[in-house]
């Protein structure tokens, strides 16, 4: 059964470790990732991003596969079934599908519209028992064709969304989707020694967390991130393993091409990349 990420995240800002969140874009990304995380007792949360709901042919789809397999595969660990960076009306599309939680991204929006529309989906959420997260301050990079520079948000916007009783928060701090570009700056642990100052318990979600370096992941565990969103990584993994089977030419032999033989370099790939991110964020044995 899919759970609210809520007890998975104060467990984990309380042990200080992260909640990796890794999206999924079709059965062969959630079956790899729903069988690591029970292979190595890690709760999980499945990112679906609105581009990737629609490619799975529509938020019911995605429940009923995810539901599916938590019940075929056996998986005991908690699993929270999350939209990722929603918009106001996907978030109740989600909620009416049967998600366990959401992210309603107002971050492009005046602080006021950002709040009074939090507000409003962190009462339906309570409600239903579901997790909210909120975003403050813009990733950056490209997401669904959302381009973005990565700002660091205002440690004081923060609190005032964090007040409203979302269950986790998203503050940029120089963070962007997809691979980093060689100048970037890094992480601003200033801004999240800042935004935690003021926010306290409230478990923090670092976006972006494709090809950011062993050592900042850690350091960003330690000020209050307990949610790490990882979504880049997983498809560079699946294109360069599913393109040395091709260039190996295996499709070519016997019946290579069938895609369950095909497919299958791939997701182990994923596997692997969702294993070496559970034992970086400390979150193996913890379900
Ligand atoms: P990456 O694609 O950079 O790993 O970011 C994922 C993410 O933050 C999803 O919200």
């Amino acid at each position: 059964m899919l759970v609210s990420a809520k007890e998975m995240l104060t467990k984990a800002k309380a042990g200080k470790y992260a909640v990796g969140q890794f999206n999924i874009n079709n059965l062969e990304w959630t079956k790899s990732i729903l069988l690591t995380a029970e292979e190595l007792k890690s709760p999980v949360i499945l990112g679906v991003s609105e581009g990737a709901g629609k490619y799975m042919c529509g938020y019911k789809t995605v429940v009923g596969m995810v539901n599916g397999m938590l019940e075929e595969l056996g998986i005991t660990v908690p699993v929270a079934l999350h939209l990722d960076h929603g918009s106001y009306e996907g978030a109740k599309a989600c909620i009416e599908a049967g998600f366990s939680s959401i992210m309603f991204d107002g971050s492009h929006y005046p602080i006021e519209e950002n709040v009074a529309k939090t507000k409003e989906l962190v009462a339906v959420c309570n409600e239903k028992g579901m997790s909210i997260e909120a975003e403050v301050g813009s990733i950056g990079g490209e997401e669904d064709g959302v381009v973005g520079a990565g700002e660091c948000a205002d440690p004081e916007e923060c609190k005032m969304i964090a007040d409203l009783g979302v269950t986790m928060l998203a503050a940029g701090i120089g963070n962007i989707h997809g691979k980093y570009p060689e100048n970037w700056a890094g992480l601003s642990f200033e801004t999240l020694d800042a935004v935690q100052q003021l926010t306290g318990d409230m478990p923090l979600v670092l976006h972006g967390g494709t090809g950011i370096p062993e050592d900042m992941i850690k350091k960003a565990i330690s000020l209050g991130v307990s949610k790490i969103n990882v979504n880049t990584e997983c498809q560079l993994s699946f294109a360069d393993a599913t393109r040395k089977y091709i260039e190996a030419g295996k499709d070519l032999e016997g019946k290579g091409f069938d895609p369950r033989k095909l497919l299958a370099p791939g997701a182990d790939a994923i596997k692997a990349t969702v294993k070496e991110k559970m034992e970086l964020f400390g979150s193996v044995g913890k379900a």
